[in-house]
């Protein structure tokens, strides 16, 4: 089982959603593979809206974003993990978000599940693992949990031991639903309205958009 972990925070897994993130990764079932893509130390520039990647398939900036899309696609479940900026998530994360633009338009990562890290300074976890949810069900992909929490104090989490056994318990969820192929019902409903809308600018754009159009006649 292969698993891609994200982490869009500026302080690496030095900071306090990396705190949180190694629990959940603690709780990962033994022998699972990951890769873990610290977006401080990767290369990611902002989308420049060029539309070649729904043309070709592949975005023509030169940075990290291919290869991180590749394992991501070679994954069988990804973490995406982010503090709260300004009730959203930071810069590093959003352009990884915006660059997969193609990825939204095929529902590339169907089949797959992600699971969501978050922390915050003093609130409005939910807004934000509520974002990065809808990214993960735009991309096809179904959520299986996430874990979020504000800071009791300098990396320190209010009732932190029952947070991080909860920690630990997403990363054994994430792996069980991989295995089990769990299906979350109450997702189905965004995912396929979304699907739908995709379907239809695709097709709309076809002339234009032709890898996606392919795409979309091979794999759906
Ligand atoms: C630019 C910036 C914006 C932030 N915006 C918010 C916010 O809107 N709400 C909040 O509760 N905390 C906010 N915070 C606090 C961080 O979310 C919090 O400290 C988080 O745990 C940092 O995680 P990290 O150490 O992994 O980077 C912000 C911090 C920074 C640096």
């Amino acid at each position: 089982m292969k698993i891609t972990v994200i982490i869009g925070s500026p302080h690496g897994m030095k900071g306090n959603t990396g705190m949180l993130l190694e629990e959940v990764m603690a709780g990962l079932e033994p022998g699972t593979e990951t890769d873990l893509l610290d977006l401080s130390r990767l290369q990611v520039r902002p989308c420049v809206g060029c539309d070649l990647c729904h043309r070709n398939g592949i975005c023509h900036l030169q940075d990290d974003y291919e290869s991180i899309k590749a394992l991501l696609l070679a994954s069988d479940g990804f973490i995406l993990a982010s503090p709260n900026y300004i009730f959203s998530v930071p810069a590093q994360l959003k352009a990884l978000f915006d660059r997969s633009g193609g990825l939204l338009h095929c529902l590339a990562l169907e089949g797959k599940y992600g699971a969501v890290v978050e922390t915050s300074g003093g609130g409005e976890d939910d807004e934000v693992i509520r974002y990065v949810v809808r990214f993960i069900n735009a991309a096809g992909a179904q959520s299986v949990g996430a874990i979020g929490s504000p800071m009791a104090g300098e990396r320190s989490f209010p009732k932190q031991e029952i947070l991080f056994e909860k920690a630990r318990k997403l990363g054994g969820e994430l792996c069980r639903c991989i295995r089990e192929r769990e299906h979350f019902p109450d997702q189905a409903g965004f995912r396929g309205s979304f699907k739908a809308r995709m379907k239809r600018l695709v097709e709309h754009r076809k002339d234009d958009w032709r890898y996606e159009y392919r795409y979309w006649q091979e794999h759906h």
